[in-house]
């Protein structure tokens, strides 16, 4: 998940980093009010989770907090690249003497973290990376060592940052390296980076990401989370447990196991080629032990989405055999009663296949149309959503 700017420089103050006052706001009466407790001159920050905000034209300065309330007013409901400004970040102003780019990063081709850090900081830190490397350190970081004091000014000193505040940028790094790790991320990023006119260092942005698979550590992380951001049926998939995402076509798929559920959308998006391009209406892996509940989650969410037309139910059989897929199917479909108004075709394989079938056979119920193969469960479903 990655972070708003506002998110990440509380991170940041909770861990030491230096950063200026600065509040969050979804209005431009919110904005006012934040900018007259912040006091003096403000900068008016879009929160969007992409780069460039300040060459687009959402970070402006504010004289007072009556500007602040104009300011916010052009930037919120502005799109930036694709994203729509809901909120802005009311940031007491630095007076900038230089401006600097620190990060630490996962390198997962190397198998252990980068710290980069670089004395022109402020632009566009991928330009420096291609035109002038020099002026961009790289240092791979040993994960059992982390960044300490030592390490962090070797940092500084390979960056060759000038020597008078080398001290206050490492210290910068060993309280990143503490948001780093304490927080499970895998990007923790500064940029800028800077020097005031009376000499002190300070983050002004920040980004951050988090690990979505330390999750469990983190509660507090839950708070982060941006609903506005998050597809509706996916947030309720994710709140039933379901590995869920939702596509752009017309075919439900429910499957078991992420290998046959990624081979069942190329089918389905290949048969859907012959009516007029149906396609996958969803990724849904209901796993190994799926139950009766499990499924009726799965199609529930499946057919609580308008765009889908019919459903594809494509199990093979393992440890949970396809008697109870199927007792699972029939009882989900009792489960769903009159909500349940798509066409199913199922297509069962594997241990028990027999004893499935003739299950669902037996239920009769006249949503379940039974394909063997999985061509021919795709085609059909494909079929079925194209009429
Ligand atoms: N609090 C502040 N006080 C003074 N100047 C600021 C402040 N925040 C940002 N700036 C100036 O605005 C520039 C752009 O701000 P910032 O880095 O936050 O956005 P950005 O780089 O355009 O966006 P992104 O980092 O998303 O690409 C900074 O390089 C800095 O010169
Ligand atoms: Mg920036």
């Amino acid at each position: 998940m990655d972070l708003f700017e506002y998110q990440a420089r509380d991170l940041f103050e909770a861990h030491g980093v230096p950063v200026l006052a600065g509040a969050v706001a979804y209005t431009p009466e919110e904005a006012r009010s934040a900018a007259l407790k912040i006091g003096g001159k403000v900068v008016v920050k879009a929160q969007v989770k992409v780069g460039g905000r300040g060459k687009a034209g959402g970070v402006k300065l504010a004289e007072d907090s009556n500007d602040a309330f104009t300011k916010a007013g052009a930037i919120l409901g502005m799109d930036i690249k694709g994203h729509l400004v809901r909120r802005v970040m009311i940031a007491q102003a630095a007076p900038i003497a230089e401006e600097y780019y620190v990060s630490i990063l996962l390198d997962r081709g190397n198998r252990c973290y980068l710290a980069m850090a670089s004395t022109a900081g402020g632009v566009e830190i991928e330009q420096v990376a291609v035109e002038t490397p020099d002026l961009l350190a790289m240092v791979p970081i040993d994960p059992l060592v982390g960044i300490n004091l030592e390490i962090a000014k070797s940092i500084v000193a390979q960056a060759k940052f000038p020597a008078e505040i080398s001290d206050a940028v490492a210290h910068v790094f060993v309280a990143l390296w503490e948001v780093f790790t304490s927080e499970d991320a895998t990007l923790v990023e500064v940029n800028p980076l800077v020097k005031t006119e009376d000499g002190q260092i300070i983050a002004l942005d920040g980004k951050v990401s988090l690990d979505d698979n330390a999750e469990f550590r983190h509660p507090a992380h839950a708070e982060l989370v941006d609903i506005g951001d998050i597809d509706p049926l996916e947030q309720l998939a994710k709140e039933k447990n379901l590995n869920y995402v939702k596509l752009d076509g017309q075919v439900g798929i429910i499957g078991n196991g992420a290998g046959l559920v990624m081979s069942t959308l190329d089918v389905v998006a290949y048969a859907g080629e012959k009516f007029g391009g149906i396609r996958p209406a969803n990724f849904l892996d209901i796993g190994g032990g799926a139950s009766a509940q499990v499924m009726a989650d799965g199609l529930a969410i499946i057919l609580g989405d308008p765009a889908v037309k019919s459903v594809l139910v494509n199990v093979f059989g393992g440890i949970t055999a396809c008697d109870a897929v199927a007792e699972g199917i029939v009882q989900a479909l009792d489960i769903l009663g009159d909500s349940a108004t798509k066409p199913l075709v199922v297509r069962l394989d594997g241990n028990n296949v027999v004893e499935g079938r003739r299950i669902l056979s037996e239920a009769r119920n006249p949503l379940i149309e039974q394909v063997e193969t999985m061509d021919g469960a795709a085609e059909r479903a494909a079929e079925l959503a194209a009429r």
